[in-house]
């Protein structure tokens, strides 16, 4: 049985139409953080009974992470429309298959977890968006800094540990992916491992806490060092996934750039306080109620500059939905991307609505125009892919988004939940070809 009900090559042949110029108005339920379940899969490899994990978002990567563990001998079942349970204890093999590993950037987080409990691992490097370079070499000097031996084979890469040893690692950069393998993989370690410049990413608090109920040993997650002290085996455990910050975020630009009224339900206020923030300068009504956030937006945006940074920091994942907002700006808006270096992809595509952005190295330069016009327009990545339906739902006309294979990896039935504030958006699916690729 499958969590998502469509596979990658059917999601490939739709298109989502939009008929722009709705204002969106009602309320959107926050479904679970994708970046963080796809953590709390992997690390669940180590476990030594099943894990429960539920608020698990129905979106492609997920299912394709359930596939790679399934792949590795892990069973893995779905109750209902958002629980999974993995039992890792079937698994018997820590070479994860090619195919798989290519198709995102988060079977890199296996990594750790299956040296941690098999010492040996064999894999291809990830492939994942199309953002820019994204090497490992972070990963795997933290974990040859554990005592691992690593070597790369014919395009794998093989790592070694009999036992990983705690030690100090300092990482150049704060990476959310190399500071969830290292934390994942020092539970299982002789002694203590201490993180130092690590990531201060919400996930990471939520993958600690995961961990902790497993029965490991772990604090700091949240600040910029994380202190691992190991234990010899971890239980088995019950878990809800947070909230996702990301299409949260997305949302809350969708509301303000129609400009429309929604309140995002079971949101983690202070996840969204560097885009509020942003959103405010702008001219936007961002009105906290517990667990809520609505939005409210009445005008054009006024132009602002945007920086994406680690955590707390502006999320580079909300990088192109809010240059996609400051197109309509009234005056000139910067966007500088300090996180990946090829962000920009979506610029072109906006282009085809009558957008005016140059790009400059690492800041796009957006001079707002009156209005977006509708365009046949392609997803090249995820979060783009979301910025193009945000151009989209601003767009005077029609606009058709081909790609949105790349959307469903990291949004939960966007277009049902727009079509349910009013937004104008249907899938249109060739069906002759869907139905060849079912087959
Ligand atoms: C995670 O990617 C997220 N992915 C990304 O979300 C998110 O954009 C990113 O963190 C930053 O917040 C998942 O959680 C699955 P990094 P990750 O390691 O872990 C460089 C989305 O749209 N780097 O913090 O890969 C790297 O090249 C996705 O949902 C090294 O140089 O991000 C990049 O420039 C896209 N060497 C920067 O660090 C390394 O060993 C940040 O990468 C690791 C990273």
């Amino acid at each position: 049985m499958s969590l998502y009900i469509k596979t990658r090559e059917v999601a490939a042949m739709e298109t989502l139409r939009i008929v722009g110029g709705r204002e969106l108005r009602g309320s959107i339920a926050t479904p679970g953080a994708k970046n963080s379940c796809l953590k709390l899969l992997a690390m669940s490899i180590m476990a030594s009974g099943k894990c429960v994990i539920s608020n698990v978002p129905r979106v492609t990567d997920v299912e394709t992470m359930c596939q790679l563990l399934e792949a590795l001998g892990a069973r893995v079942s779905f109750t209902g429309r958002t629980e999974v349970t993995v039992d890792p204890t079937t698994i018997a093999s820590a070479a994860p298959p090619d195919p798989l590993v290519r198709k995102m950037r988060a079977s890199v987080q296996v990594l750790g977890p299956l040296l941690a409990r098999f010492g040996e691992v064999k894999m291809p490097y990830p492939g994942g968006c199309a953002i820019g370079s994204r090497p490992i070499d972070l990963h795997l000097r933290g974990l040859s800094a554990m005592g691992a031996q690593v070597s790369e084979e014919h395009g794998y890469i093989m790592v070694r540990a009999s036992r990983l040893v705690g030690t100090d690692i300092h990482l150049d950069f704060p990476s959310v992916g190399a500071t969830e393998n290292l934390m994942a993989a020092a539970c299982l370690a002789s002694g203590t491992t201490i993180i130092r410049n690590a990531a201060r990413e919400p996930e990471i608090v939520d993958e600690q806490n995961f961990l902790t109920r497993l029965g490991a040993d772990i604090r700091g997650a949240g600040t910029d060092t994380i202190k691992i002290v190991g234990v010899s085996e971890l239980g088995s455990t019950n878990y809800s996934v947070m909230p996702d910050r990301i299409q949260a975020g997305t949302y809350m630009i969708a509301a303000a750039a129609t400009r429309g009224d929604v309140t995002i339900t079971g949101v983690v206020p202070e996840h969204l306080d560097a885009l509020a923030a942003k959103l405010a300068e702008t001219g936007v009504a961002v009105i906290y109620t517990e667990d809520c956030v609505r939005v409210a937006m009445g005008d054009r945006p006024g132009p602002i500059a945007v920086k994406s940074m680690p955590y707390p920091g502006f999320p580079t994942d909300l990088q192109a939905p809010i240059a996609a907002y400051l197109t309509v700006s009234r005056g000139t808006s910067t966007i500088t991307e300090n996180i990946f270096s090829n962000r920009f992809r979506y610029v072109d595509e906006l282009a085809r609505m009558g957008a005016h952005i140059g790009v400059d190295g690492r800041t796009a330069i957006i001079r707002g125009v009156n209005e977006l016009t509708g365009a046949r327009v392609v997803a090249p990545d995820l979060r783009a892919g979301a910025a193009l339906i945000i151009a989209g739902l601003m767009a005077r006309g029609e606009t058709t988004l081909d790609g949105m294979e790349h959307v469903y990896r990291g949004y939960d039935d966007i277009q049902g939940k727009l079509a349910a504030c009013g937004a104008e958006v249907e899938i249109v699916t060739d069906s002759a070809s869907a139905a060849v690729a079912e087959q």
